[in-house]
């Protein structure tokens, strides 16, 4: 088995990544592979009035421009979650959190997901999953500056800022495993890796939050080996420990295995 990550596919605008050169395996895997995408996942985007995701055809939706906009999407998103690996999927600001809250919990790698069929499953805000010996931490979600210009409920949806008890949940299950994971997963990162990439001129992003804040508590304070990111749209490695990823699918092993044989060096990905 293997474990890859991949950064914003945003409903099939970025999706071509899992089909070329970026993931040469991807035809040999298994449902005992796992692809991770780090948020803004964004096939089950649109707002779907019915409240009923096991309908193809959307039916109980009058609109009927949206129901084939709903339709559609429904293929992507079928075509996409019927691979030969099993798809772990970490939210973004830019996924219909209403729709997701309305799949089923489920317990799996020693922590909660939702569930969408039996090889897509939704890693939830504050949880500490064991995924083939690793301990991984995973907290979803991002302030999205465009905000002012979507409307709630329908292009936005205000679970994509976490409460301060959702902070408090993760920092009881990291207290569980003595504050130390493996990798943590997120969509946005810590206010002091945002301020260098600003600094770098790697990002434009001027907001700081509670979000940011609660991630540099993080990394202060929890023992990590590599901590993964998407939002950014950028493949960066900042320092030993941080990776910004979008349309690179990296191989953990292979990381891991390259870090042991090479010293690290900061590069891009080449
Ligand atoms: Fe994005």
């Amino acid at each position: 088995m293997a474990i890859y990550i991949t950064g914003d596919t945003h409903g099939g605008n970025d999706e071509q990544k899992l089909y070329d050169e970026n993931f040469p395996n991807y035809e040999n895997c298994t449902k005992d592979d796992y692809l991770i995408v780090l948020g803004d996942w964004g096939y089950m985007f649109r707002y779907n009035p019915s409240g009923v995701e096991n309908d193809d055809e959307f039916l109980g939706v009058d609109d009927e421009d949206l129901r084939s906009e709903l339709v559609l999407e429904r293929k992507r998103l079928y075509n996409i979650t019927n691979k030969n690996y099993t798809t772990l999927v970490l939210l973004g600001n830019h996924d219909n959190y209403d729709r997701i809250d309305s799949l089923p919990v489920i317990n799996m790698f020693g922590g909660k997901v939702r569930k969408f069929n039996d090889k897509v499953f939704i890693l939830m805000r504050g949880e500490v999953y064991d995924i083939e010996g690793y301990k991984f931490f995973a907290f979803s979600g991002a302030y999205s500056l465009d905000k002012a210009y979507r409307t709630p409920k329908k292009t936005w949806w205000e679970q994509e800022e976490c409460t301060s008890e959702e902070e408090e949940y993760a920092l009881k299950n990291l207290s569980k495993q003595n504050n130390k994971v493996d990798f943590i997963l997120t969509h946005t990162c810590s206010e002091s890796t945002l301020k260098y990439l600003l600094q770098i001129k790697c990002c434009f992003i001027e907001h700081y939050d509670n979000q940011n804040r609660f991630f540099e508590k993080i990394k202060q304070n929890i023992n990590y080996k590599y901590w993964f990111m998407g939002h950014m749209h950028q493949d960066y490695r900042l320092n030993e420990k941080e990776f910004l990823v979008y349309n690179k699918v990296l191989n953990l092993d292979q990381i891991q295995k390259q870090d042991e044989e090479i010293p690290y060096e900061r590069f891009t990905f080449k």
